[in-house]
């Protein structure tokens, strides 16, 4: 948890239902010609659920490939915490969409080097 320093990749994303907001910060290197993330984490502006969200995210990415990181979807996050209440679905949201936009970053970001 908290700021990162450095980090190659940074994923900011708003909840439209509550205004919440959440950052998440990545680190890839490369292993045996993948990408895997080598670190993760995250400040979340929000709610209890979107905390444990971004830390249950934390655990489900770190060490993945990049490939395998994008598929984690929202409700991969809400079932890794043994399901969210229907109106918390939301908060599981911010997690996952953080986190692909944080590759989304990391690769724009090396296609302009
Ligand atoms: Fe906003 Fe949960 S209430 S993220």
């Amino acid at each position: 948890m908290g700021k990162m320093e450095d980090p190659d990749g940074v994923g900011e994303v708003g909840n439209p239902v509550c205004g919440d907001m959440m950052v998440i910060y990545i680190k890839v290197k490369e292993k045996d010609g993948v990408e895997v993330i080598d670190d993760i984490s995250f400040q979340t502006f929000g709610c209890a659920a979107a905390i444990a969200t971004s830390s249950m995210i934390t655990e489900l990415a770190k060490g993945k490939t990049l490939e395998d990181t994008l598929k984690i979807t929202r409700q991969d996050v809400a079932n890794a915490l043994e399901g969210l209440p229907p109106i918390k679905m939301h908060c599981s949201n911010l997690a996952a969409d953080g986190l692909h936009e944080a590759i989304k970053n990391y690769r724009k970001k090396k296609q302009n080097k």
